[in-house]
């Protein structure tokens, strides 16, 4: 066989598939699955799926770097974790400790369909992006996990699931376009988490609950990352993709309206895991605390929408209407 690309019969009209760190601005359905870079034959089945297929859309040059972080990140719960420090609580405690991890599970695992919901509908050409959104969604299996291990840990049997909790994360699994289901669930919701996940990592009564919420803390700051990457590059595309979204959060709001938001369970179970005991003093200081945690995710949130191009007063007015159920 000669060599050269159009050496070989089969291969008159094949094309390459832009280059191997070459990203197109939209690669045609009938690159397939072929490797980016690839010379791809003629006459081949057209990817009948990927129709997010735009680069503006998906990519972010932090993909390949945020991608090498998540692949090196990736943690085993069997030994990432040291079980064998749990420590018996008082019952109160270790109530609230399992109520807040029933209600983190319920959290992960919407925000873990939401990116499979999107991840086969990406064309395979922004190859980081597609396996960037597959270590999410294995980081939130593990989050499910961890979490599911500890409320379970000391035999209690898992907490309340609140009816407006679930419906604040319906709105997140029936969202149809990715960009805006990026932006709730990753830039606000995931950015919330972060605050979140902190607060338990400082404040939790029990070793196993500060690690588990640290190794989470680390992952979630990933998928905020690559969230704000991907649309920052969109809003530079397209600026008024900010109406959309600043739309789509008061429409949510609006929805939600009429629903409790973050269940009082799941509130004053903060306030008791904070607190670390009943004690009246502690129950102040608890409460104190989770006054706190909750202004620094209005900052974090307020920062966040800044840093994606909207304005000081804009990004006060999206932070104050984020469900209260955090996510
Ligand atoms: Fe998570
Ligand atoms: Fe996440």
């Amino acid at each position: 066989m000669v060599r050269g690309d159009v050496a070989d019969k089969r291969m008159v009209g094949a094309e390459r598939a832009g280059g191997a760190a070459d990203v197109v601005a939209h690669p045609p359905a009938s690159w397939g699955l072929a490797a980016r870079g690839a010379l791809v034959e003629a006459g081949g089945p057209a990817l009948s799926v990927a129709d997010l297929d735009e680069r503006s859309e998906v990519w972010t040059d932090a993909a390949p770097k945020l991608y090498a972080q998540a692949a090196a990140g990736q943690w085993d719960p069997a030994t990432a974790v040291d079980w064998d420090a749990a420590v018996d609580l008082p019952d109160d405690v270790e109530l609230a400790v399992v109520q807040v991890m029933t209600y983190l599970i319920e959290n992960e695992q919407a925000a873990l369909m939401v990116p499979a919901r999107f991840l086969g509908r990406i064309h395979p050409h922004f190859r980081e992006v597609v396996q960037f959104l597959a270590t999410q969604v294995a980081d939130e299996a593990r989050h499910v996990e961890v979490f599911t291990r500890r409320a379970t840990l000391h035999g209690s049997t898992p907490g309340v699931s609140g009816a407006g909790g679930r419906a604040s994360l319906q709105t997140l699994v029936d969202e149809p376009d990715w960009a805006t289901a990026s932006f709730l669930l990753s830039v606000l919701g995931e950015g919330t988490f972060l605050s979140l996940l902190a607060f338990l990592e400082r404040c939790a009564p029990d070793p196993v609950t500060r690690q588990i919420a640290r190794l989470a803390l680390q992952d979630e700051a990933r998928h905020v990352a690559f969230a704000l990457g991907h649309l920052g590059e969109t809003l530079d595309a397209e600026p008024r993709r900010r109406d959309r979204l600043r739309a789509a959060v008061e429409r949510r709001h609006d929805v939600l309206a009429s629903t409790s938001g973050l269940a009082a369970a799941v509130h004053d179970s903060l306030v008791v895991l904070a607190a670390g005991s009943w004690d009246p003093h502690a129950i102040a200081a608890g409460w104190r605390a989770v006054q706190a945690l909750q202004a620094d995710m209005d900052e974090g949130r307020r920062r966040r929408l800044v840093r994606l191009g909207f304005s000081e007063q804009a990004a006060a007015e999206l932070s104050a209407l984020h469900t209260r159920n955090f996510m």
